[in-house]
C-alpha cells in the first residue's frame, strides 16, 4: 500500500495513450445503445463477457480486431467527449498531471464521422480536464499504417487547419506494425512538418517490428520520439544513438505483456536503457483493454524492479523533460 501511495504521488505524465483504447466495456455498451449501433454477431454480449475476453490477446492484431469494433460505437461529439473525460477522471485518481494522447481519426471518418466532430469532443474534455482536474494535455493525431497511403494523405490534408491552428500538436503512426514499415509514410511525415514548424513527430516502432523499424522511423520520418521501442534493445549502436540524440521511448509495460511482446514485465529492458542513458516514460497504451491505467503500470514495474527513490526521481524527471509542454508547465510539473 505504501509503495502504491509513493508512486501515486509522483507527478506523472503520460505520452502513450490511445483515447479509443480507454473505452471501457461499461461505456461501450451504453454508447452502442445510445447510437443504435448493432455490434457484430460474434461480439460478446455483456460487460462481464467482454472483460473476460480482454484478459487474453494472441498478439497485436488480435487486440486491434476488438479495438476497431469498439470504435464503431463512437459517433457524436458528446461520445468523444465522454470517452476522453472518463479517461481524465480515472487517471486523475492515479496522479496524472499531464497527458499527450493519441487518437485515430480514420477509424471514425471511415464511418462518416467528420474529423472536426472527433477533435471538438476530445478538445472539450481537455479543457475541462485542465479546469477541474489540473491535467494539461496535447492531442496527437495518428495515421493507421494498415490503410492505403492515399487515404492517409487525404486524412492528413483534412487535418491541415487543425495543425495550423495548434489544435493538434503532433503526428503519430499506429496499428499493425510488421507488414507496414515506416518507410511507407516518409511523405506524410514531411507534409505534417510543413503544416507548422512546431508540429512534433512520433511513431510506433519496435513493438512487434525489430530494431530496424526504430532506426528507419528516426532516419526517414524524422521523429523525435519512439512509441514502444522495446526492440531497440537488440542493437547496441541504436541504443547509443537514442541516448546521444535524446530520443524518448514511450514504454507500455502492461500492454507488452497482454500482447505477448514479453512474457513478464521483468523481461523489459529498463535496466539496459537506464545504463545506456536512454530516456523512457511509462504509459498505459490502451488501459481499457490491458487491465491498468498509468499508476497500475508504475506499480507493475516497481513490483519487478524495486527501483530506489533516486531511480524513480530520474525516471520522473526524464519523463517531464521529454514532454511536449512549454518550459513554464515543465517547471510546475517538477
Ligand atoms: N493502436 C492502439 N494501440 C496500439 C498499439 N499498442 N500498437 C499499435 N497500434 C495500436
Ligand atoms: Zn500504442
Amino acid at each position: 500500500a505504501s509503495m502504491r501511495s509513493f508512486l501515486k504521488d509522483l507527478p506523472k505524465c503520460e505520452h502513450h495513450l490511445h483515447l479509443e483504447g480507454s473505452l471501457e466495456p461499461d461505456l461501450l455498451y451504453p454508447l452502442a445503445q445510445r447510437n443504435n449501433i448493432t455490434l457484430p454477431e460474434q461480439f460478446p454480449k455483456t460487460v462481464q463477457e467482454l472483460e473476460e475476453r480482454y484478459t487474453r490477446f494472441e498478439d497485436l492484431q488480435d487486440f486491434l480486431n476488438f479495438y476497431y469494433i469498439g470504435c464503431e460505437v463512437l459517433l457524436q461529439e458528446e461520445d468523444f467527449f465522454d470517452l476522453a473525460w472518463a479517461y481524465f477522471k480515472r487517471s486523475a485518481a492515479q496522479g496524472l498531471k499531464h497527458a499527450e494522447v493519441f487518437f485515430d481519426p480514420q477509424s471514425h471518418t471511415s464511418r462518416g464521422v467528420a474529423i472536426e466532430t472527433v477533435v471538438s469532443g476530445f478538445q472539450k474534455a481537455c479543457v475541462k480536464a485542465l479546469q477541474e482536474l489540473h491535467i494539461s494535455s496535447k492531442l496527437i493525431m495518428c495515421l493507421l499504417r494498415h490503410t492505403p497511403i492515399e487515404e492517409c494523405k487525404a486524412t492528413l490534408e483534412s487535418s491541415r487547419v487543425l495543425f495550423e491552428t495548434g489544435q493538434l500538436h503532433a503526428l503519430g503512426l499506429d496499428s499493425a506494425e510488421k507488414p507496414f514499415p515506416p518507410e511507407l509514410f516518409t511523405e506524410c511525415y514531411a507534409t505534417a512538418k510543413e503544416f507548422h514548424p512546431d508540429v512534433k513527430l512520433t511513431a510506433h516502432a519496435g513493438e512487434e517490428g525489430d530494431s530496424t523499424y526504430v532506426e528507419n522511423a528516426l532516419d526517414l520520418l524524422n521523429v523525435t520520439r519512439i512509441d514502444h521501442g522495446v526492440n531497440s534493445a537488440q542493437d547496441p549502436e541504436l541504443m547509443a544513438r537514442l541516448a546521444r540524440e535524446n530520443i524518448m521511448l514511450t514504454m507500455c509495460p502492461l500492454s507488452n505483456v497482454k500482447l505477448q511482446v514479453v512474457k513478464d514485465v521483468s523481461e523489459l529492458p529498463f535496466d539496459k536503457f537506464l545504463d545506456a542513458g536512454i530516456s523512457f516514460s511509462l504509459n498505459s497504451d490502451d488501459p481499457a483493454y490491458f487491465g491498468g491505467y498509468i499508476l497500475d503500470n508504475y506499480v507493475a514495474v516497481q513490483t519487478r524492479f524495486n527501483w530506489d527513490m533516486q531511480t524513480w526521481k530520474k525516471v520522473v524527471k526524464q519523463t517531464i523533460e521529454g514532454s511536449w509542454c512549454d518550459a513554464k508547465r515543465k517547471n510546475e510539473l517538477h
